[in-house]
């Protein structure tokens, strides 16, 4: 089994990278893939840049390269559901890109035209394996549900309410749901990990710079003991 494991920011994914047994690096359209062992499980882990098209050229370039048998998206989030707590940890039942919207034309908000569809299922399995594994981090709380993605940084109660009512979203982030589309085209199952750097409201231009590093590490943290898990099989 072969985990591709993509993040936005360096923050997001540099200690796995640190991890890594034996690191091959290829640059390919100015991403660095970097792939070796991590906890004895085969894996690939690129850092693709912020938003939507970073985050699809990245994807598809690493499932024509390097063939994963699974990818995974991690990193931070701003958090939709009022359960969150920062640091608290976002795991994606599917996946929504909340910025697409031919509703003009009679479409629902975030229709995607040739996939015909709004919500991009994630990988049962694995998903509940990363709703688990984080659970079993005592102290912070794991939840599950639809993430949307869109190429802005949520900083407004205005733009947050609209996503979280249009999809009942838990989390907004700007690389999931891209991924999630380019995996679901090339039929290679995916999962979205996210844990909350900020409410995505009109505090989150201040929390975000506060709190992304140690959020991001509770995502790293928690990809850690899942190749462990896998590692045992
Ligand atoms: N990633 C972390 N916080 C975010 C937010 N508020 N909006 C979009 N992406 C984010």
């Amino acid at each position: 089994m072969k985990f591709g494991i993509i993040g936005a920011m360096d923050l997001e994914v540099n200690a796995l990278k640190d991890k890594m047994d034996k690191a091959v690096i290829t640059t390919i359209s100015s991403v660095d893939f970097y792939s070796g062992k991590i906890n004895g499980v085969e894996t690939v882990v690129a850092t693709a840049g912020v938003g939507k098209v970073n985050a699809a050229i990245c994807a598809q370039t690493m499932i024509l390269t390097f063939k994963p048998d699974i990818i995974i998206n991690i990193g931070v989030a701003g958090g939709l559901s009022g359960e969150f707590e920062i640091g608290d940890i976002a795991v994606a039942t599917a996946v929504v890109e909340h910025d697409m919207d031919t509703s003009p034309l009679g479409d629902p908000v975030g229709f995607i035209s040739g996939m015909n569809k709004v919500y991009m299922d994630c990988d049962k399995e694995l998903s509940d394996v990363l709703l688990e594994v984080a659970n079993q981090i005592g102290e912070i709380k794991a939840i599950k549900g639809v993430i949307a993605s869109g190429d802005q940084f949520i900083s407004e109660d205005t733009a947050r309410n609209r996503i979280k009512s249009n999809f009942n979203a838990i989390a907004a982030e700007m690389e999931g749901a891209s991924i999630g589309h380019v995996c679901t085209v090339n039929n290679v199952p995916f999962a979205v990990l996210r844990a909350i750097s900020d409410g995505a409201n009109d505090g989150a231009t201040m929390d975000y710079p506060t709190f992304a590093k140690s959020a991001a590490k509770n995502s790293v943290r928690i990809m850690l003991n899942v190749l462990e898990k896998y590692s045992n099989l």
